[in-house]
């Protein structure tokens, strides 16, 4: 039997998207190996989002070179490879350049010992193939609800590597759930780039938008007649049910707070979150659904970007500062222990002093639990790439990231703090990676908390807190 190995960066969409490869190619008779040396087929599962995930990768491909030289097939599959095609076989060596959605192609380039597939789907999204789980826990397990991004905002690079935005049929994303419960996981973190977005008509329909968005450089990338026209400038959700069938009324579709009841539905001891939340599609029924059912873990990523009005326009979010607060706020009078973790772009094309200093006090406004911080990035062929200038100078753009991270710091170490004397119901995960004598398992709210005793993985336990770090909480078992 041949064996393959896979090396996965980027997203969670990644990671999942690689058990599925692995599943497909078992299916094909091709074995799973950790061991690179003795290796067949060696995939490197691709990320574009910045251009430093783009460079290390360029650089493991260099040192591929070497399994090559020994007869083991190299393929790039995943956003890169959606994104350069067939640079990566003329300037990085590679046999093999799969995109997002041609992954079921992949046996048939193994067989032929090469090519390139890069086509994208308005349809595809894997539903019925099972995922081969490769580096979990054994406790907690992500699903693919949805593929793909329709929103475009004008600095990212996501909605041309992954094609249009389609939701996966509930059916499946229910089973694959109840099979994983039933072999002893305890949560579920259901997965899309945009999750309230998701709907799924009972016809059976797919794809949310079947033809058209804003951005002409796309044509190239998924052409043909239903992907021409403009996209309606309201909201998508609104505009498409109509246009599908006029008989698909709100109770003939599933949405999402639909979908998290029903996945929640399967068991009170299953716990289920989703990432990630786009702030201009919160809806209020999905706070009330997560407010009235207590498996479902208080616990949102909401991507800010920035905390500036101005900014946010340029980024294409569709909302303002006001809206993303006046979201932030239904959250906490519904939920007031619910955690709110975010992302943040500093230097964006065009932001002045002033527009920095509002994601800082944004960022004091909605104390966040946690934030991923990234510097802009250009990403060829966006919005902003093309009509923007990328004008923060280098060591400017760095000063701010420093302070945002600064802060988060700081804001990461006070939720910590809040959080001493609390008590939690705990999922445990595991021995502690640092202190093997020590438990590791997580809050509701989805924060590692560390204590003494005995406990098995998948068991939920009462941690009462009694200290932190700025990473970690430190508890006492009750019980
Ligand atoms: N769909 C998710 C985000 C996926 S990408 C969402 O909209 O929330 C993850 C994060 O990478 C983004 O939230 C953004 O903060 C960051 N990011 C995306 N493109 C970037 C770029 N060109 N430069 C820097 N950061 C970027
Ligand atoms: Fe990128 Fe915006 Fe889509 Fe997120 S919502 S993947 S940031 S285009
Ligand atoms: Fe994920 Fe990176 Fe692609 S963030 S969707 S792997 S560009």
């Amino acid at each position: 039997m041949k064996k393959v190995f896979v090396e996965t960066y980027g997203c969670q969409m990644n990671v999942g998207d690689t058990e599925i490869v692995l599943s497909i190619l078992r299916n094909a008779g091709y074995e799973h190996t950790k061991n690179v040396e003795g290796a067949d087929i060696i995939l490197i599962n691709t990320c574009s989002v910045r251009e430093g995930a783009e460079q290390r990768v360029w650089g493991r491909l260099g040192e591929m070179r070497r399994h090559k030289r020994r007869g083991a097939l190299i393929g790039v599959i995943g956003c890169m490879a959606e994104r350069l095609r067939e640079e990566l076989i003329e300037k990085g060596g590679a046999d093999i350049v799969a995109g997002p959605d041609s992954y079921r192609d992949l046996p048939r380039l193994v067989q032929a010992a090469g090519g390139v597939n890069v086509e994208l789907s308005k349809e595809e999204t894997y539903a019925d193939i099972s995922p081969v789980r490769t580096d979990g826990n054994g406790v907690s397990a992500f699903i693919a609800i949805m593929r793909g991004c329709n929103n475009f905002c004008s600095y990212c690079v996501v909605p041309f590597t992954r094609g249009r935005e389609r939701s996966r049929d509930p059916q499946t994303i229910l089973h694959e759930a109840k099979e994983l419960f039933e072999k002893g996981y305890r949560e579920v973190t259901l997965l899309g780039q945009n999750v309230n977005s998701f709907i799924f008509p009972s016809s059976g329909f797919r794809t949310a938008l079947p033809y058209g968005y804003p951005n002409p450089h796309l044509r190239s990338v998924n052409s043909g007649p239903e992907t021409s026209g403009a996209l309606p400038e309201s909201s998508l959700s609104e505009k498409f049910i109509p246009m599908m069938d006029s008989a698909l009324t709100p109770e003939r579709t599933m949405d999402f707070p639909d979908l998290l009841k029903a996945v929640a539905g399967i068991s009170p001891l299953l716990r289920v979150r989703f990432a990630t939340s786009h702030p201009k599609d919160l809806s209020d029924k999905l706070i009330e659904t997560m407010a009235a059912v207590p498996n479902i873990c208080p616990s949102i990523h909401l991507p800010a970007q920035s905390g500036s009005t101005r900014m946010l326009e340029r980024m294409n979010r569709r909302y303002t500062r006001e809206w993303y607060l006046e979201r932030l706020a239904a959250i906490r009078r519904a939920m007031p222990d619910c955690a709110v973790t975010t992302d943040l772009i500093a230097g964006f094309c065009g932001e002045a002093d002033d527009d920095h200093r509002q994601t800082l006090s944004l960022m004091r406004e909605a104390g966040y639990d946690f934030a991923y911080m990234f510097k802009y990035s250009v990403r060829p062929d966006t919005k902003a790439a093309c009509e923007m200038d990328d004008d923060v100078p280098e060591g400017v753009k760095s000063a701010r990231l420093m302070e945002i991270i600064a802060l988060q710091n700081e804001l990461s170490h006070e939720s910590n703090h809040r959080d001493v004397g609390k008590r939690f119901e705990v999922l445990v995960e595991g021995r502690s990676k640092r202190r093997a004598d020590q438990i590791s398992g997580r809050t509701p709210q989805n924060k590692t908390v560390v204590f003494d005793g005995e406990a098995r993985p998948g068991e939920y336990v009462t941690v009462e807190i009694t200290g932190c770090t700025q990473a970690t909480l430190i508890g006492r078992m009750i019980k």
